[in-house]
């Protein structure tokens, strides 16, 4: 055990990967399926990455995935040679346009839809050896409430629920976020609405949302941003190439550069909150 235990580290500490102080998780998911979470993920960490940040993006849409689809890039090794412990998680970061790096979920492997408990810890093992080696972990999840689903909902930090306006999608995204909550978890969902007419409809559909969540589930939402609905979007995923890259100044790229930079500047805070709260902290010590 000790042996494994040293090989472990020492596979830390032999790799070259950049270490940054602590890893933020971030999950991403939806009610609805097909609401563009997959789309905004690779985007969203393509502009943090633009600004300075190590990202990596994680598919957890596992069986299903479809990020190295999107990026245009195959995967040799995914998910399942790390679950079928063929390959360490070293080995299967891959990395995509712009040195975006991510992780493949694999597709087709039946095996890989239902993972046993003890896949699921020595997966949760391997990941955390990733803290510490780049500045925001993505999960994008598939739709819906999956009991893996809520495992990557309950490991992250936060976890932004992408919805569009469609009462469809709306309905769903309250209906996740009831069934986390009834489930006894206290979990800091934040929201995008994609595929938005225009900035009042984003605005209404977010009142909406937030206004049912603080009623009924007692729940605060606060709001990351809107996307507009872009056929550049469909045109980038036909190109395999993401968005930000293909149109940066689209109309969609746009929103979620905005996004990003609401995204970092709330980080900036939450951290300045973290450093102010420890100094008063001492000051309350030594007087
Ligand atoms: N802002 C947008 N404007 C126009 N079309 C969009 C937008 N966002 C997403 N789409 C369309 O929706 C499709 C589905 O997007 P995506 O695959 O990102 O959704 P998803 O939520 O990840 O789906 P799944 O639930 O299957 O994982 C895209 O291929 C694209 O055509
Ligand atoms: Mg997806």
């Amino acid at each position: 055990m000790n042996d494994q235990a040293e090989a472990l580290r020492q596979l830390v500490q032999t790799r070259e990967f950049p270490r940054s102080s602590a890893t933020r998780i971030v999950t991403v998911t939806s009610g609805k399926g097909g609401v563009g979470k997959s789309n905004f993920s690779l985007n969203f960490a393509m502009a943090l990455q633009k600004r300075g940040h190590s990202v990596l993006v994680f598919d957890a849409d596992i069986g299903m995935a479809n990020i190295d689809v999107l990026l245009g890039t195959p995967a040799p090794y995914n998910l399942f040679h790390l679950l079928k412990r063929e390959k360490t998680i070293w080995d299967i970061i891959q990395t995509g346009p712009g040195g975006l790096q991510f992780i493949a979920g694999g597709s087709g492997f039946q095996e890989l839809v239902r993972l046993s408990d003890e896949e699921l810890e020595y997966f949760a093992e391997q990941v955390a050896l990733l803290n510490g080696h780049v500045d925001f972990l993505l999960f994008d999840t598939g739709a819906g409430l999956s009991k893996q689903t809520l495992r990557f909902i309950l490991a992250a930090e936060e976890t932004i629920v992408v919805t569009t306006p469609e009462p469809t999608s709306i309905t769903d995204a309250y209906a996740l976020m009831k069934m986390v909550k009834t489930m006894g978890n206290e979990v800091a969902f934040r929201l995008v609405v994609n595929r938005v007419g225009d900035d009042r409809e984003g605005r209404q559909t977010a009142d909406n949302i937030r206004q049912v969540a603080a009623k009924y589930l007692g729940m605060e939402l606060p709001v990351l941003g809107f996307i507009p609905d872009d056929a550049n979007v469909s045109k980038a995923v036909k190109r395999q190439i993401p968005l930000t890259a293909a149109f940066p100044d689209s109309a969609a790229a746009r929103g979620i550069d905005l996004i990003a930079s609401r995204f970092l500047l709330e980080e900036r805070k939450r951290r300045d909150r973290g450093i102010s709260g420890f100094f008063q902290r001492m000051k309350r010590l030594w007087s």
